[in-house]
């Protein structure tokens, strides 16, 4: 409800539309659990020649997670939410499939500047490791136009924002719009911050998805 003028209307309603959704489930503890630990030892090994993380810095693994033995039931976990997020869009898909799923350590001091992930549908992340301090993700509007003019208020609401912080923790899986922009706070803890991205786009886009609608 608006506040208006109580003699000459009815109380106005707001009609809120194109919503831009950011879909956020938490594993069982139980599972993320066994996953993180599985995951963990990977990376390890991945990394065993490679040497530790100064300050600063960031590594980022190649696309091609989503193969391995030991990323399986993450996948799976992924898969299944994309199926429920593709449900609640009703979308007409045959298939989807993770076009990259990589792993991303932020040492202290290290963040990831705003971006998005063209030429894929969804986007998402999952946390493996994300304590206090190092347990935020920033979503920016996507819309250009509210950036011209910007009058300062008196409280910063989900209405007049160009921000989202969305706190997360291990086990959390967040999944979004590719085209939506987000960025990554430097680190401030001394435990590195783990985390695994995903894309996610239709299999048969250019024969079946990308048909005019007219
Ligand atoms: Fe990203």
């Amino acid at each position: 409800m608006v506040e208006n003028d109580e003699t000459k209307f009815e109380p106005a309603d707001v009609l809120r539309m194109f919503p831009t959704f950011v879909w956020k489930a938490e594993l069982k503890p139980e599972v993320h659990q066994r996953i993180n630990g599985t995951i963990v030892r990977t990376l390890d090994q991945i990394r065993r020649s490679l040497p530790e993380l100064a300050p600063g810095q960031a590594w980022q693994s190649d696309q091609a997670l989503h193969k391995l033995e030991g990323f399986r039931e993450l996948v799976s976990c992924v898969n299944d939410t994309v199926t429920s997020v593709l449900e609640f869009l009703k979308i007409v898909c045959d298939a989807f499939e993770i076009t990259g799923f990589w792993a991303n350590i932020s040492a202290t001091g290290a963040g990831h500047g705003m971006h998005s992930h063209p030429n894929n549908f969804l986007s998402g992340v999952y946390y493996v490791q994300a304590h206090e301090g190092a347990d935020t993700i920033n979503f920016h509007d996507p819309r250009p136009q509210p950036n011209i003019i910007r009058p300062p208020v008196t409280e910063l609401t989900a209405e007049n924002t160009d921000q989202v912080v969305v706190k997360v923790k291990n086990g959390t899986l967040l999944v979004f719009p590719a085209w939506l922009p987000h960025s990554v706070d430097a680190n401030s803890t001394d435990k590195p911050r783990i985390s695994i991205g995903f894309n996610v786009m239709f299999t048969s886009y250019t024969e079946k998805m990308s048909k005019p609608l007219w």
